[in-house]
């Protein structure tokens, strides 16, 4: 059990437990559970037999995949609880990866002015990283969370039993945010990342505590947390200019690219040392498979990091690295160094 901001994170065999007391104390007017369909199909059954408050809940599937973090979706969803009458006293579970609990959270948190929504994470990305922190959002005009608001969930509720059914693609998707973490704040985990064999429940635990860490400090997003950006200036750019380009790719594993190359550039400015480089480097390409990105849109990419909303005066704004495990924020960074690394990181896939 680990205390966020105003609510709690439960983590483990006897969650359902805790999701039972809090629908039992909580008495919510209605129960929506928002899903894709491969949670529909593989979550939802076991959610429901386990915890019985929730066996009148209204169901609402969604198409899987990053598309579906859409204002579209969203105006959807919005008429959909208008036609249920949902009132301020609703709540919206959101039982699914990433793109499910960014979508949820965001409808929940402007309906209304705002309705409670809890995260029930399914996929590893959203176990160790995103049902926590409140940052709700979709994608809007080709550009990645573009839109959203930062809304605290009133629990999250983590069952590593479901990743048993996540295929393996995405384990190594999520199993990148807790690199990140590691590589930006914890050092002892990277060691303990860089000799483990198995997907240990431990590193979602450390992982959550991590993160949380950081979002306490700093809820808002205004300076301490800015460092769970690394790897995501160039991933963000990557991820959104392959997406409208139609090329299959996913949010970690365009985060990996990114701290191949946000790594290079904190060798660059001397944050890291070259050995630390190569470690960086020598234990991501062993542990991921990374292929090589379209050297025909690194102009795209590099005006994507421009536009990114992490940015002040249209200066790209870094999170980087400072020595393994620590970071720095605030870096300003170069074009012409977004490129050098983007061309560093094709280097490493031949
Ligand atoms: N809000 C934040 O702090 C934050 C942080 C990191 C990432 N994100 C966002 O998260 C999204 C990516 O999340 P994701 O990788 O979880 O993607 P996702 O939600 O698309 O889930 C990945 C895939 O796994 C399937 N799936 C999920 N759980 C399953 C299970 N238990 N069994 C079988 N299949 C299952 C889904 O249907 C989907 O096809 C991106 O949109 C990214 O921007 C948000």
């Amino acid at each position: 059990m680990i205390k966020s901001l105003g609510y709690t994170i439960y983590i483990g065999e006897k969650v359902f437990k805790d999701l039972s007391s809090f629908l039992k104390k909580q008495k919510y007017s209605n129960c929506f559970i928002l899903c894709d369909e491969n949670t529909f199909k593989h979550c939802l059954p076991g959610l429901i037999i386990q915890c019985k408050e929730l066996k009148d809940a209204e169901i609402f599937e969604i198409e899987s995949g990053e598309n579906s973090k859409s204002l579209q979706l969203c105006s959807q969803l919005w008429e959909t609880l208008l036609s249920y009458n949902a009132d301020k006293n609703a709540l919206i579970i959101n039982l699914g990866g990433g793109v499910v609990s960014d979508l949820g959270g965001f409808v929940a948190s402007v309906y209304k002015r705002g309705i409670d929504f809890i995260n029930i994470p399914t996929s590893l990305l959203a176990m160790a990283d995103a049902s926590v922190g409140g940052k709700t959002g979709i994608d809007f005009s080709g550009l990645k969370n573009s839109i959203g608001t930062i809304t605290q969930p009133k629990g999250v509720f983590i069952f590593p039993e479901f990743l048993e059914t996540l295929p393996k693609r995405h384990i190594a998707n999520g199993m990148a945010e807790i690199y990140k973490m590691a590589l930006i704040s914890d050092k002892v985990l990277w060691k303990k990342l860089q000799s483990a064999k198995i997907l240990d429940n431990t590193f979602i635990t450390r992982s959550v505590l991590l993160k949380n860490n950081f979002v306490k400090k700093d809820p808002l997003d205004k300076g301490v947390r800015k460092a769970l950006n690394f790897g995501h200036t160039v991933g963000h750019a990557i991820e959104s200019v392959l997406l409208a380009s139609e090329v299959d790719i996913l949010h970690g594993e365009a985060v990996l690219a990114g701290m191949i190359c946000e790594s290079k550039i904190s060798l660059k400015k001397k944050l890291i040392s070259k050995k630390e480089f190569d470690e960086i480097v020598n234990t991501l390409t062993q542990k991921f498979t990374f292929a090589p990105l379209p050297a025909l849109l690194f102009g795209e990419m590099v005006k994507a990091t421009v536009n990114d909303k992490k940015n002040t005066k249209l200066q790209i704004q870094s999170a980087l690295l400072n020595g393994i495990g620590k970071n720095k924020i605030n870096v300003a960074v170069t074009p012409m160094e977004i490129l050098e690394s983007l061309e560093f990181y094709n280097s490493i896939t031949i």
